[in-house]
């Protein structure tokens, strides 16, 4: 009876998440995505709505060129959209990834969490999905995103992402055969200063302890068509679950989505670490392996705590994500030595 009593006077003493929720966070220096998240959550938004509108605005802004229509043309030269969005409550996830000839690639994919069982659609088959949902198909190619794709053609399809073929991808453009033998090639390095910002990565929570996840990206610039990256894939390009946080990751896709970081960082939370402890965590899962990878990932905890780690590259030692919380009226950037 004593102790329960002391402990109500504690809780009304000292309130949990008091000065930290409702929070968004989200990768790279994206302020107006933040603050579309934010408005919305203001406006009486879900955080699912938050997450959306926030990847929607970079969309629209094409963030950095990495972010919606017109940019990372693949090998053909079409840029092609992956996208996410979880919701933490149910564990519902939609995402589309190789999408084609529409530009809001968040919206579809809650419309695959929405109007479908399923969790992730395709490429042709994920655009048709989104034309008969009512999103408009137009071309995604601009006067930028062709002249990459020019320039890239001029300078012998260089940098290129294929490895055992002839004839030699290092200084042609195919078409390309398998090798018979298959040799050991170093990987094109994906460095922050040869390469833009790649994904927006977000992470909402409101005053009821209700967590969203969301991504959106173009992708690789010159990828091998049908490249699907981390950012659609659950537990690598983003995780949420309300019961422990929520994280998503950015960075060399490639590599980053065979360790689950955002899943791993999650789970590490869930477990009572700290949320710069579990993104440094799963940042040196990564490094064990592919040390000179270039990533990283933002967490967040149920009480509104967050953190976030990269990987230390030349070129990249320090990562910048935006903040909004009830501590300021505007976004705020953070930055993070990397490790
Ligand atoms: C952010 O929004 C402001 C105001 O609408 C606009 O002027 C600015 O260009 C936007 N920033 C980017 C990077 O698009
Ligand atoms: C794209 O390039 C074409 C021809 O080079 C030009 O006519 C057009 O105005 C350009 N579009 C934009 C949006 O710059
Ligand atoms: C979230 O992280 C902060 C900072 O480490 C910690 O004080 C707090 O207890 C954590 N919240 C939960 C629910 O674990």
């Amino acid at each position: 009876m004593f102790v329960s009593l002391l402990v109500s006077a504690l809780s009304v003493l000292c309130p949990l998440g008091q000065t930290s929720l409702p929070l968004v966070v989200n990768t790279w220096p994206f302020k107006n995505a933040t603050a579309a998240a934010w408005r919305t959550l203001q406006s009486g938004g879900s955080v699912l709505d938050a997450v959306e509108m926030g990847c929607a605005c970079c969309e629209m802004e094409q963030c950095d060129g990495s972010v919606g229509y017109g940019g990372s043309p693949d090998e053909y030269g079409e840029t092609t959209l992956d996208a996410m969005i979880m919701n933490g409550n149910t564990m519902e996830v939609g995402a589309v990834a190789d999408l084609r000839r529409i530009k809001n690639a968040i919206g579809v994919a809650r419309a695959v969490m929405e109007r479908t069982d399923h969790t992730l659609l395709v490429g042709e088959s994920a655009s048709v999905f989104a034309e008969n949902m009512g999103f408009i198909a137009e071309d995604l190619t601009t006067n930028k995103s062709l002249n990459i794709f020019t320039q890239w053609l001029k300078g012998n399809c260089q940098p290129n992402y294929r490895k055992n073929v002839f004839p030699d991808p290092s200084m042609s453009c195919g078409p390309y055969k398998p090798k018979a033998t298959l040799n050991q090639r170093k990987r094109v390095a994906q460095h922050a200063n040869t390469r833009s910002h790649d994904t927006i990565g977000m992470v909402a929570l409101d005053q009821n302890g209700h967590v969203a996840a969301g991504t959106s990206t173009n992708g690789l610039t010159h990828k091998v068509p049908g490249r699907v990256g981390d950012s659609p894939i659950v537990g690598a390009g983003a995780y949420a679950d309300s019961s422990a946080g929520a994280a998503t990751a950015t960075g060399d896709g490639d590599v980053m989505m065979r360790f689950l970081p955002s899943y791993l960082a999650v789970e590490l939370m869930r477990a009572g670490a700290d949320p710069s402890a579990a993104c440094k965590t799963a940042i040196s899962r990564i490094k064990r392996h592919y040390s000179d990878f270039f990533g990283a990932i933002i967490c967040a905890n149920t009480t509104g705590h967050f953190g976030a780690a990269c990987n230390k590259v030349p070129g990249f030692s320090q990562f910048h994500y935006m903040v909004s919380n009830s501590e300021s009226d505007t976004p705020l950037m953070k930055s993070v030595d990397c490790i």
